[in-house]
């Protein structure tokens, strides 16, 4: 599909920079998962738990130094799949591995199953299938195994930034059936901003609960909060990589996460 091929290439941009970046948070922080996925993930040691969307593997370390026995991470780009092995090795790591994959042809190359399935921080929008999709999240899992996500919220992304951060709500983007859109700068968050042309879905919160369901995953919850991963201007760091905007406490949804289990 031609608008993965080119957010394969937008992301492969900014491997190199994620790389050096990440290494030298992770060489002064234990852990990298904000504390929602840390105290909704609870104890999961010994747990076999495979990471989608991983980028250069930071979040698979971390995950990795919650005690799990087997990690696997995934990303659509070669470049990050590269870095994620030299940050496995900078820290020494044994139970880690890496696969690139485009998620959604995931299937056809890797059929083992897992306790856990994660993703977080940035990853459905860059999916154009949310059914195709929910399909390999269930192949992934091992009967009574579960789904976790935690994602920025769609009604965020109905809204323009720059003006958001400004202080203004001005919805220009859909929030139901949105069309792929197009943008041609990528980055800035762990990396310089590259130009380069890439495409986005914004689904919406019944969409990516639905697509779950049709698989037959049993929902257990579904949180929202009103802070952000990122800091997308004038928001205050309410917890360690949790951005909220002041005068918008409580009454804008920013984030989202949902737990999901297979059952035999
Ligand atoms: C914002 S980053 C996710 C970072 C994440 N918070 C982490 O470090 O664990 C989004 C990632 O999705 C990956 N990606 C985009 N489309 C993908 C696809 N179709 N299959 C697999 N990975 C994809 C990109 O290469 C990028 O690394």
């Amino acid at each position: 599909m031609k608008e993965i091929e080119k957010n394969k290439i937008a992301w492969q941009k900014l491997s190199k920079d994620h790389y050096h970046h990440f290494k030298n948070r992770l060489s002064q922080e234990d852990q990298l998962l904000n504390e929602h996925i840390i105290k909704e993930l609870g104890n999961i040691k010994n747990k076999s738990l495979i990471h989608l969307q991983c980028n250069t593997g930071a979040d698979t370390i971390s995950l990795s130094r919650l005690g799990l026995s087997k990690v696997v991470g995934v990303d659509l780009v070669e470049e990050n799949i590269f870095y994620a092995n030299q940050l496995k090795d900078d820290f020494h790591l044994k139970n880690i591995s890496f696969i690139a994959s485009d998620v959604l042809e995931l299937s056809k190359i890797h059929q083992d199953q897992y306790d856990i399935v994660f993703t977080s921080e940035g990853v459905l929008g860059w999916l154009p299938d949310l059914d195709k999709w929910a399909k390999v999240v269930k192949s992934l899992l091992k009967d009574d195994g579960y789904f976790y996500i935690y994602d920025s919220h769609p009604f965020l992304h109905i809204f323009d930034e720059e003006m958001l951060a400004k202080g203004e709500l001005k919805a220009v983007y859909d929030y139901f059936n949105a069309p792929a859109d197009k943008a041609y700068e990528i980055g800035g968050y762990a990396s310089k901003t590259q130009h380069s042309e890439n495409y986005w879905w914004n689904h919406s919160l019944s969409d990516i609960i639905n697509a779950l369901i049709k698989q037959g995953l049993q929902i257990e919850y579904i949180h929202e909060f009103d802070t952000l991963f990122w800091n997308n201007g004038n928001m205050e760091e309410v917890k360690a990589g949790l951005f909220r905007y002041p005068q918008l406490k409580n009454k804008f949804p920013m984030s989202y996460s949902i737990k999901a289990k297979k059952i035999k």
